[in-house]
C-alpha cells in the first residue's frame, strides 16, 4: 500500500491505495475554505496553520495501515511553498520512523491521475486541466511523458470565477457559486468580448474578462439578486466560451483519439456540457475527486512506485512554480 498526502493549497488529504489493485482503502479530506472564505481567496499563512492541524489529525486514523506501507507519497510540486512544506515534513517523518521511501508526485500529474482512480489508465490522452492555478491543455503520450501545448498568459480559469465572485461579495471559493447564480440569469445580458480571439497562438488570458465584470458591476452600482444572476451567467458563458474557441482551434490542427477535462473547475456542469458538444465522450473524473485531493497522488504514485521513482529523506525537493 502507498500512504499519500496532498496539501498544496487548502485541502489537508490522505489516502491509502493498494498499489497492485488501485483499490483505495482511505481518503479523508478536510477543505478550509470556511476560514478563507471571509478574505475572498487562500492566505497562505493561515492555510500552512490549518494544514498543520488537520494532517496529523487524519494521519491517527490510519495508523491501522503503517505495517503495510511500502512507500510514502507526497505533492512537492507546485503549490504554496508553505503548505507543501507541511505535507512534505509529515512525509519525511513517516519515511524515517517506517523505513519507506519517499515518492514526490506533481499535483498536475496527480489531477490527470483523477481520470483513472480504481481504474487502469487510458494513454494517449488530450487533456485539458482547468483549476485554480493552472488553465492548460496538455498533450499526455503515458504517464511519463507529457507535453504542454497551451496555457494562460495571465489568470486562471477557477481563479477568474473566484474574482467575480469575491466582486460581488460571495467569499472563497467562488466557482460552485457562480456555476448555481448563473443558473438562474440571463446569460446574454451582458455582452463580455471573447479573449484573444484575434491571437495568432492558443492561449488562455482571463485578466481582461475579469476587469471587464469589474466595470460592469461598478457601472450597475448596487447589485440586486437578478444582477448578480445576470452577470454570473453572462461571465461563465465567456469564460466558457474562450475554452470552447481556443479548443476547436486546436482540433483542426490535431486530432486526438480521447480527450479529457480535470481539475477543480471541471466540476462545472456547464462548460463539461459545452465540451461534451466539441468532444463527444469526453473524459471526466468522479465529481468528488475533480478538487484537490490525495486519492489521485495516490493513485499517480503507483506509476512511480512501479518505475521505482524513489527520494531519500533529505532530497525531496519542493517546487512551488513548476508546471509542464
Ligand atoms: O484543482 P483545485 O481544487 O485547486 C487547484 O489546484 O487550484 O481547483 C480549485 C478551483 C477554484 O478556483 C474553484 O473556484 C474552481 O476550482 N471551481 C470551479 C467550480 N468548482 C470549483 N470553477 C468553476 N465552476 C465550478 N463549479
Ligand atoms: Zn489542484
Amino acid at each position: 500500500m502507498i500512504l499519500s498526502i496532498e496539501s498544496s493549497c487548502d485541502d489537508s488529504s490522505i489516502a491509502v491505495t493498494k498499489i497492485d489493485s488501485k483499490e483505495v482503502l482511505f481518503h479523508k479530506k478536510i477543505s478550509q475554505e470556511l476560514e478563507h472564505s471571509v478574505y475572498g481567496g487562500v492566505v497562505p499563512e493561515l492555510a500552512a496553520r490549518l494544514h498543520a492541524k488537520a494532517l496529523p489529525d487524519i494521519l491517527e486514523q490510519t495508523k491501522e495501515f503503517f505495517p503495510y506501507l511500502k512507500a510514502v507519497a507526497v505533492t512537492n510540486e507546485p503549490g504554496l511553498s508553505v503548505t507543501l512544506v507541511e505535507g512534505v515534513a509529515m512525509a519525511k517523518a513517516l519515511s524515517s520512523s517506517l523505513n519507506i521511501p519517499i515518492i514526490p508526485i506533481n499535483h498536475l500529474k496527480g489531477h490527470i491521475c483523477s481520470l483513472f482512480i480504481q481504474k487502469d489508465e487510458e494513454f494517449p490522452l488530450g487533456v485539458l486541466l482547468v483549476s485554480g492555478g493552472h488553465t492548460q491543455i496538455l498533450h499526455v503520450k503515458n504517464y511519463f511523458d507529457i507535453k504542454l501545448i497551451a496555457s494562460t498568459l495571465d489568470d486562471s480559469f477557477g481563479e477568474s470565477f473566484d474574482k467575480v465572485a469575491k466582486m460581488m461579495g460571495l467569499g472563497y471559493p467562488g466557482g460552485a457559486k457562480i456555476e448555481r447564480l448563473a443558473k438562474k440569469g440571463d446569460e446574454n445580458r451582458f455582452n463580455f468580448t471573447v479573449p484573444l480571439k484575434n491571437h495568432q497562438n492558443i492561449a488562455f488570458s482571463y485578466s481582461g474578462l475579469k476587469n471587464q465584470v469589474r466595470l460592469c458591476i461598478e457601472e450597475i452600482g448596487e447589485l440586486k439578486d437578478q444582477d448578480m444572476c445576470d452577470i454570473a451567467a453572462s461571465f461563465q458563458k465567456v469564460a466558457v466560451e474562450h475554452i470552447v474557441w481556443m479548443l476547436k482551434r486546436l482540433f483542426k490542427k490535431e486530432k486526438f483519439d480521447k480527450f479529457a477535462v480535470v481539475g477543480g473547475a471541471s466540476a462545472n456542469m456547464y462548460l463539461r456540457e459545452k465540451l461534451e458538444k466539441i468532444t463527444p465522450n469526453i473524459l471526466t473524473a468522479p465529481l468528488e475527486f475533480c478538487s484537490d485531493n490525495a486519492v489521485m497522488i495516490g493513485r499517480a504514485a503507483i506509476n512511480e512506485y512501479k518505475a521505482k521513482n524513489f527520494c531519500s529523506l533529505n532530497n525531496v525537493k519542493i517546487n512551488p512554480k513548476i508546471s509542464f
